[in-house]
């Protein structure tokens, strides 16, 4: 039987998610989202892209302003965007308490028609949502995740491509921590054809190529304006989704609850994780030096505060 995807949002990430599943062949996709219409045109323009992209799959919209989710039973995956973008000169964590609500009217009905199915958060502020989403769906901790750390490593690559003109394909990068300015880009472990970054690049080169990936969502938030970045969080969206269905066991970092992993207890925050058809299969612990571990506290810790205003 084919796997069925469930994309919550028809905004820019959740539409390019749906389109990027649609494409790719791999399961049936449902998009969703308040609006009248929107997810409804949207799919269909999926759909009919799929006689060209050669993907047997079905693409189909549904509006949920009336609480309806009934299209979305049984879904193996529900990937969840629906939520307020930022706007330039806005935070993250500005978003906190007005997202909780969107995250809350919508996770409840989504696992009640799907209660084996993985969730993937990608509603900002991360860490938060997806710690909000695993308290209000009742879910084991495998079967809730946040999309952060696939998105920032691949902004880090890319700024190592652009700066040593190599392919991506070369590159390998690693971040942990809560998707905000203090998430923790790790140079040591990240390598160009296996090689360590700080053995490739001089240190403030390195420290700059840290700081932009620290800065990368708004970096783009302030080209654009209105809105926020799509292409990369969809296609890092989309590989969470194919390491699950095609049961990969690829490690990928995630936002995952710890529970003394890392030294953090009851906290979503990104580690690497292994992720394979039954969501999270392990989190894979590595060393870090004193100064790597300061750092991930405190980006730990900015995550606990803003779990604490909503009292998760
Ligand atoms: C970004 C937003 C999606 O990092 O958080 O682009």
């Amino acid at each position: 039987m084919r796997k069925k995807v469930t994309v919550v949002g028809g905004g820019n990430v959740g539409a390019t998610t749906a389109q990027r599943l649609v494409d790719s062949g791999l399961a049936d996709v449902v998009l969703t989202d308040i609006l009248d219409g929107v997810p409804t045109g949207k799919a269909l323009d999926m759909l009919e892209s799929a006689p060209i992209s050669g993907a047997s799959v079905s693409a189909k919209g549904i509006s949920t302003g009336t609480g309806d989710y009934k299209e979305t039973e049984n879904s193996d995956i529900v990937v969840v965007t629906a939520g307020f973008p930022r706007k330039a000169g806005m935070s993250r964590d500005d978003l906190l308490k007005a997202n909780y609500e969107v995250i809350k009217g919508v996770v409840e009905p989504i696992v009640k028609l799907s209660p084996n199915a993985i969730l993937i958060v990608v509603t900002n502020p991360l860490d938060v949502m997806t710690q909000a989403a695993f308290k209000i769906s009742g879910f084991p901790k495998h079967r809730v995740m946040g999309m952060a750390g696939v998105l920032d490593s691949a902004r880090m690559a890319a700024f190592i491509s652009m700066e040593l003109n190599v392919s991506v394909e070369n590159i390998s990068c690693f971040v942990l921590g809560g998707h905000g300015d203090d998430m923790v880009p790790l140079p040591r472990y990240s390598t160009v054809a296996g090689i360590p970054l700080p053995d490739l690049l001089p240190k403030e080169r390195v420290e700059a190529i840290v700081q932009r990936t620290r800065k990368g969502g708004g970096e783009i938030v302030n080209y654009l304006k209105t809105g926020s970045a799509y292409y990369a969080p969809s296609a890092a969206a989309f590989a969470m989704c194919e390491a699950i269905l095609k049961d990969k066991k690829k490690i990928m970092p995630c936002a995952a609850y710890l529970e003394g992993e890392y030294g953090v207890k009851g906290l979503f925050v990104g580690v690497p994780c292994k992720l394979g058809a039954r969501g999270i299969e392990q989190i894979v612990e590595i060393k870090l030096t004193t100064e790597e571990k300061a750092a991930l506290e405190k980006s730990a810790a900015s995550v606990r505060e803003l779990v604490g205003i909503l009292g998760l």
